[in-house]
């Protein structure tokens, strides 16, 4: 199992609608993924046309219900979602401290790799200590990134956050979203990429009014705007982001 969170400290970036959209490619091809959504405000529970659960999911770290019990079915075949709501808010009084954290993290991903090859995290924009945890402990941390300076510069503090820590993401990469190239400031970041202090994929999502529909249509952008421009770049990102899970992979093994 690999686990894939998607995470920057700044809001509106498109976590969520790109953690919605790559679960649902990584389902498309064949891996079964389970989408788990650590936002209190459940935006991914919208976006992927699933009602909220009636069980609040703090209980999973709590009470030690299996979160297997809070995964629901979608509309797309091997896709499950795990949904948050207000609850997770406590998250971080139930933590403890780093090595019981860690523990109870582990206790409670783990069982999910007995039926899914992939797990992805929509995170919110956050930094408490139970989002820290997560991000630790996950393979690969995904942070989108609007080409503006302040979004670039939420990158180079999730790295510098983690440097030299002993519990820190196994990889930290970058990526742009929202971008148009028409526009001086947006092209110079992008060029300009190579001196982030993390690695940046090459596909970058366009700006493209479909994907704003996500909010309507509730499904996810590659599937109702199939051909539309960031659904092919999406596309292109999973490709490539399916090479760094293979790579994870050997690592782990
Ligand atoms: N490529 C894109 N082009 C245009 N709008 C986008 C794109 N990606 C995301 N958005 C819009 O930006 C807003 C924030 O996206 P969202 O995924 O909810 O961000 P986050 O989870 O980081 O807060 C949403 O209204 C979404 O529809
Ligand atoms: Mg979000």
């Amino acid at each position: 199992m690999i686990t894939i969170a998607f995470y920057n400290l700044k809001g509106g970036v498109g976590k969520t609608t790109t953690a919605v959209n790559l679960a649902y490619l990584a389902a498309s091809g064949k891996k079964n993924t389970v989408l788990w959504d650590w936002d209190p405000q459940g935006a991914a529970s919208w976006y992927l046309g699933v009602e909220e659960s009636d069980t609040k999911a703090i209980k999973v770290m709590r009470d030690g219900l299996p979160v297997g019990s809070l995964e629901k079915s979608t509309p797309y075949p091997r896709l499950t979602f795990i949904p948050a709501d207000l609850s997770l808010r406590k998250a971080d009084l139930l933590m403890g401290d780093k090595k019981s954290a860690k523990a109870l993290l582990k206790k409670i991903i783990q069982p999910l790799g007995e039926n899914a090859s992939i797990v992805v995290f929509d995170c919110p924009p956050t930094l408490s200590p139970s989002i820290e945890y997560l991000l630790a402990a996950v393979d690969i941390v995904l942070v989108p990134m609007i080409p503006s300076p302040m979004s670039v510069r939420a990158l180079t503090q999730v790295s510098e956050f983690f440097e030299g820590k002993k519990s820190a993401p196994k990889s930290i990469v970058g990526f742009f979203n929202m971008v148009d190239m028409r526009r001086t400031l947006h092209k110079q970041t992008l060029e300009n990429a190579k001196y982030l202090p993390v690695p940046v994929l090459e596909t970058y999502i366009p700006m493209d009014s479909a994907a704003e529909y996500m909010s309507q249509k509730r499904e996810p952008l590659t599937r109702y705007a199939n051909l539309g421009r960031a659904s092919l770049a999406y596309r292109k990102m999973w490709k490539e982001v399916a090479k760094l899970i293979k790579e994870q992979r050997k690592q782990n093994s």
